[in-house]
């Protein structure tokens, strides 16, 4: 039993050993790649990676550790810096991160489809008034620590996954001024939600959406159903005349041999077609 006791013991301080030494290097890695990615016209993000001390990034402008001797990034707050780029993949090596606010800057191009696994435990994301475009990722819904999710002034367009509903800790979500169309999920009522200036956005709080893709679709069949009808319609009257034109010209043949009767019947010859 006790022998048992210290190996559990020892496994415990080995795995958080190697969780801290892991996570403090790639950390580094992180801030390193996210510099490399991002255009900084302005310089605020002078970071100097010559220190390998423990902590040394902590003071770094914008970022925030864990503990302050420690490489461990917990918030990323690099909001109006005027930076320009994409979101930077590079802080899926940051892989403690809870916060990041990349709010206000010339960010553009889609958020990443597999933003899940890039920001597994991320429990605040702003990404407001930059000039992020495509669609709300579905993935989304898969960062289950989300809290607060502020998306407003992009150019993001389609519908908002109905799987953001799934979110059990979500408390605020802002996609205020944007393209975003289609019908809202129906968050809990505890949601506080934001919604104004998009496309084409319906449902619940903001009144009933109109005839849905599926009943326009069935809308679009059913008129297509009626033509071919309407024209199966007249082409059976058309070929029903013509066909009964074609015994005529045959009795006209038959009349024109028979010299004597056309004289008699000529008169009688109705023309159809
Ligand atoms: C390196 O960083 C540590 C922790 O931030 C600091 O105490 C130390 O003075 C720094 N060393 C140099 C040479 O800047
Ligand atoms: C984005 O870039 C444009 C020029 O490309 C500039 O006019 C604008 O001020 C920038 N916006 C921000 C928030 O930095
Ligand atoms: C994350 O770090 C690993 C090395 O630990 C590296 O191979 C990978 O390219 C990094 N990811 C990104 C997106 O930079
Ligand atoms: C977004 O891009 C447009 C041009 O495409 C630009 O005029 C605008 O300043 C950008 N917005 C931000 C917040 O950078
Ligand atoms: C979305 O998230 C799940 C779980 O985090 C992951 O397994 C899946 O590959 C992700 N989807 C995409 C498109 O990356
Ligand atoms: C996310 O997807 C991109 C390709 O779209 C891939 O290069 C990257 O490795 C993925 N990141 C993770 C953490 O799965």
């Amino acid at each position: 039993m006790a022998k048992f006791k210290f190996y559990y013991i020892f496994f415990l301080q080995s795995l958080l050993l190697h969780s801290i030494c892991h996570s403090t290097v790639t950390d580094v890695l992180c801030l390193k790649t996210l510099k490399a990615s991002i255009n900084d016209p302005n310089n605020f993000l002078n970071w100097k990676f010559d220190n390998t001390t423990e902590g040394s990034i902590c003071k770094f402008t914008g970022v925030e550790c864990w503990h302050q001797n420690e490489n461990r990034v917990l918030n990323l707050r690099l909001s109006n810096m005027g930076l320009v780029g994409t979101f930077p993949r590079g802080i899926e090596n940051c892989s403690s991160l809870t916060g990041l606010d990349l709010s206000s800057n010339n960010f553009t191009g889609p958020i990443p489809t597999n933003i899940s696994k890039i920001i597994p435990f991320i429990t605040s994301l702003d990404l407001s008034y930059n000039n992020f475009s495509g669609e709300i990722p579905v993935n989304l819904s898969q960062c289950s620590y989300l809290n607060t999710l502020n998306l407003q002034y992009n150019r993001l367009s389609g519908e908002i996954p109905w799987e953001l509903i799934h979110l059990t800790r979500l408390i605020q979500i802002n996609v205020a001024n944007n393209l975003l169309s289609g019908p809202i999920p129906a968050f809990r009522s505890s949601v506080k939600t934001s919604y104004v200036n998009n496309m084409g956005l319906c449902g619940g709080s903001l009144g009933e959406c109109p005839e849905s893709g599926k009943g326009r679709m069935g809308v679009i069949i059913g008129s297509a159903i009626a033509g071919v009808v309407i024209v199966a319609v007249i082409v059976g009257s058309v070929l029903f005349f013509c066909l009964r034109k074609v015994p005529a010209k045959k009795r006209k043949k038959e009349l024109e041999e028979n010299r004597w009767a056309k004289n008699i019947k000529g008169a009688k010859e109705v023309k159809v077609c």
